[in-house]
């Protein structure tokens, strides 16, 4: 798989006035040969969506619930998602695992709330510093993605993973790029086993990516994308971050 998919997650970050400007900006330097999508709060889906409408940009959420309906105040389904054309949904952040207590079988199930719909489910999965100084993240990873796959027999294969190392994010220290492609190829091994094609499923990266940084780790063996945070709500990085994906593909 050649083009590479960037997607920008918001967070609790906009106004209707910041996204216009903003996505404007945008829309009008988006390089060719890249697959881009955004995730916004949920407000926003409608005015992102308008916005997109007929460009080359998809339109994304950053949660879904695990229902389909009915008594569960705040949250929101997956069908609701769909009906505003929204065709990527983060599910499974290290923010919500840490903040709202979203356990592995809860994401597992998102997920297949998501792909039920018809969207598309980014799954994170990304393990703490402690873990990973403990020697311990290849078995967080595992658990995380064993959860996934115990929901999502046959339909793992629709899914994009993202890996985000939780002490990489907001922090401005990115993995290096020999330890994300050594998580990605374990996660490509991992979907080998659970997959008929493994090299189709795409797998990003997340963690402080920025323009200087976008480049190399695009061009991992196993890196099909990023995943980005603060440097997505700026128009320059944002579309320099794309560009480095854009040229990264045309060279492997
Ligand atoms: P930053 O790019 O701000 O580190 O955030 C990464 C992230 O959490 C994207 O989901």
């Amino acid at each position: 798989m050649k083009r590479k998919l960037v997607v920008a997650n918001w967070k609790m970050n906009g106004d209707r006035a910041r996204n216009r400007v903003l996505l404007d900006y945008i829309l009008g330097g988006m390089p060719s040969g890249v697959d881009c999508a955004v995730c916004v709060p949920f407000p926003y889906l409608p005015q992102v969506g308008e916005i997109l409408e007929g460009r080359a940009i998809a339109l994304g959420a950053q949660d879904v619930s695990e229902f389909s309906g009915g008594a569960y105040t705040g949250d929101v389904s997956a069908a609701m998602l769909a009906d505003w054309r929204v065709r990527f949904v983060v599910v499974g952040h290290s923010e919500r695992r840490a903040l709202h207590l979203e356990s592995d079988d809860v994401v597992g199930r998102k997920a297949a709330a998501a792909l039920g719909s018809g969207l598309t489910p980014i799954v994170c999965v990304g393990e703490t510093l402690a873990e990973r100084e403990s020697g311990a993240a290849e078995q967080v990873l595992l658990r995380q993605l064993d959860a996934l796959a115990a929901v999502l027999p046959s339909e793992l294969q629709r899914v994009v993973v993202a890996y985000e190392p939780v002490w990489a994010i907001g922090t401005g220290r990115a993995a290096t790029a020999e330890q994300v492609q050594e998580v990605l190829y374990f996660v490509r091994r991992w979907l080998a086993r659970h997959v008929e094609d493994a090299n189709q499923v795409r797998i990003l990266y997340g963690g402080s990516v920025k323009p200087d940084t976008a480049r190399q780790l695009f061009g991992l063996p196993d890196a099909n994308g990023g995943l980005i945070g603060g440097a997505s709500l700026e128009a320059q990085p944002f579309l320099e971050i794309c560009r480095a994906a854009a040229s990264s593909a045309r060279s492997s």
